[in-house]
């Protein structure tokens, strides 16, 4: 896989999978911008990432800054990671708009941003996750959320065709704020045995991003999830 002679918009480029994403696009000959909202964490991230590199502060729920990036920087490339996941089943309204504030309509602003900028052979992906197929009280928000985003999906990859779009959805990624305790009991609920490094999460989006077939699906890397 080259990403050489490419620039790749990771937006959530400066935490998790998105960042792992970014310095895989990077090892692999490609350019990264990573546009996300705090200054510090975003700049110590490019950083460490190194000269192929650049950030860009961005809250993706504001529409025309996300139309701004795109004018800013070219891109071949978009992939989407942030979102607001509040927890439980009883949350309040409020919070479950933010949650589709940043998830949807944060992902529908760049798509349609990126639209104006991507070359036809070019391909965007969003984060999904699990919880859109397997309903647990404490993921309510994160479920509905995700299962619009992979609707979504469908729906650009069809109206922004020849652009692909295509979704990665992972169940549990050893990302910041796991503790031994719940990294042990998540590896106990998948068939694989262990939970995803935020790496493994960073090859499938790079696979939906350059595979040229492949379009409106939603690559379930979740270490066998849902056979169990
Ligand atoms: N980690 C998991 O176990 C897991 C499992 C299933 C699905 N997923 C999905 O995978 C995606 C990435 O998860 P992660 O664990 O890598 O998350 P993360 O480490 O929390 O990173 C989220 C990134 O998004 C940025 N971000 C958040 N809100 C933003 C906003 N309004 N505008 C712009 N940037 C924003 C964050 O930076 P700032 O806060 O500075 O803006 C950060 O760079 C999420 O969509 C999540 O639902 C994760």
């Amino acid at each position: 896989m080259t990403f050489t002679d490419t620039q790749t918009i990771v937006i959530g480029g400066s935490s998790g999978i998105g960042y792992a994403t970014a310095e895989q696009i990077i090892d692999s000959g490609g350019d990264v911008v990573i546009a996300a909202r705090d200054d510090d964490r975003r700049q110590e991230a490019a950083n460490t990432l190194g000269p192929n590199a650049t950030e860009h502060p961005l809250d993706i729920t504001v529409r025309a800054d996300v139309k701004s990036l795109f004018t800013e920087f070219d891109a071949d490339y978009l992939v989407c990671t942030p979102a607001h996941i509040p927890t439980g089943f009883d949350i309040s309204e409020a919070q479950l708009r933010k949650a589709f504030d940043v998830k949807f309509f944060g992902y529908y602003y760049a798509a349609e941003a990126a639209r104006d900028v991507l070359p036809e052979d070019g391909a965007i992906v969003f984060l999904s996750g699990e919880s859109s197929v397997d309903p647990q009280p404490d993921y309510f928000a994160s479920g509905v959320v995700n299962a619009a985003v992979e609707c979504l999906t469908r729906y650009l990859a069809v109206e922004y065709a020849p652009v692909r779009i295509s979704a990665v959805s992972p169940k549990i990624v050893d990302t910041v704020g796991m503790t031994a305790e719940m990294r042990e009991q998540a590896a106990e609920d998948i068939p694989i045995g262990q939970i995803a490094d935020p790496a493994d999460i960073a090859d499938a989006v790079c696979f939906m991003l350059q595979n040229p077939n492949v379009t409106g699906e939603v690559l379930r890397s979740n270490g066998g999830a849902r056979l169990v």
